[in-house]
């Protein structure tokens, strides 16, 4: 029936229908905080990129850990700044690793708090790649050895989730048996499935002190024009045993992010990165924006598009707006 019969700014008309209507709802539940953590004593030093985001040392990060635990967020992802970057990434697998002492530590006053283990190598190598370089080559195969090793090492660390953020080929199934291999059949696999290569990560480069130093990633991350591309590579993570998927970056890539909830149908995270992040703070101390609004419907639009729950550095502060 068209208009007059049918006026849709009747459901518009009131608080109460407007609510009784709405179709997407934003709550801290939906929220994962990351959190860098670097060595040290009583560390709290800013991201200068990222206003309000600092590297923690361990004990400064358990208190981070606890203002989530308080405000609602179900879980953190972890990022670690080594004391010695090498060739062969090993402050990424050590026991005694940066995330894997701060994951100790958190779980120890906080264990109903999710603990999500993001395993990459580009902040524990000296190159900043995201695996074994040779010849200025980034090495599949022999990156997938290593990705093993440090599952295992972060699922012994009291990690809940482990997920890959490599973009190398069958990442998913080297760590998937190893944790079986190791007796974690119960640790998920969150895999950064549809990961791009993309400048939006600008300001984590920092946060993360992680930037590339010869080339760029899109020899394996994927191309920002792709779509089908992105499809083909959750399916072959899905295949190879990933329980839940990510897209990332999200408010660029909604169409993605659409398309993957759709046709999967799995449990699907995605990702608002630094950049992103960073472009709303931006434009908010200059006054351009309204800070709270924007960052809300940012994050209402990204659920709205199919996300069961997003990666935000607004974790925090959104889950304040909401309270
Ligand atoms: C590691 C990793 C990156 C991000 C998450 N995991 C950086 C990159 O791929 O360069 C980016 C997150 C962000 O920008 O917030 N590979
Ligand atoms: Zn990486």
């Amino acid at each position: 029936m068209a208009f007059p019969t049918t006026r849709l700014r009747r459901l518009r008309s009131s608080p109460a229908l407007r609510a009784l209507i709405r179709e997407t709802e934003l709550s801290a539940k939906d929220f994962i905080l990351p959190l860098f953590v670097r060595p040290g004593k009583a560390e709290k030093r800013p991201i200068s990129s990222m206003p309000g985001h600092f590297q923690y040392s361990v004990e400064t990060a358990v208190a981070a850990a606890g203002a989530a635990v308080h405000a609602g967020i179900p879980g953190l992802i972890l990022f670690g700044i080594p004391d010695k970057k090498d060739a062969k990434a090993s402050g990424a697998y050590a026991d005694n690793g940066i995330v894997q002492k701060a994951a100790r530590a958190i779980k120890d006053k906080y264990p109903n708090l999710l603990l999500i283990a993001d395993l990459c190598f580009c902040e524990y190598t000296d190159h900043g790649h995201c695996g074994i370089v040779k010849d200025g080559k980034v090495l599949n195969d022999p990156t997938l050895a290593l990705a093993a090793k440090t599952a295992v090492s972060q699922a012994k660390a009291g990690f809940d989730v482990i997920a890959p953020s490599g973009m190398m080929d069958g990442q998913v199934a080297a760590i998937r048996q190893a944790l079986d291999a190791a007796d974690r059949h119960d640790t998920p696999i969150l895999a950064y499935a549809a990961k791009y290569a993309s400048a939006y990560y600008g300001p984590f480069r920092e946060a993360a002190e992680s930037p590339p130093s010869f080339g760029d990633r899109s020899t394996y991350q994927m191309d920002p024009a792709n779509f089908n591309e992105a499809l083909r590579e959750v399916a072959l993570d899905v295949e190879e045993g990933a329980d839940m998927v990510m897209v990332k970056p999200a408010l660029p890539y909604l169409d993605v992010l659409k398309a993957v909830k759709a046709r999967f149908g799995l449990p699907t995270a995605a990702y608002q990165v630094s950049g992103e992040f960073a472009m709303i703070k931006a434009a908010a101390a200059n006054g351009w924006v309204d800070e709270k609004k924007i960052a809300l419907e940012s994050l209402l639009s990204i659920k709205r598009a199919g996300a069961d729950f997003i990666l935000t550095y607004y974790a925090l502060e959104a889950a304040g707006w909401l309270a």
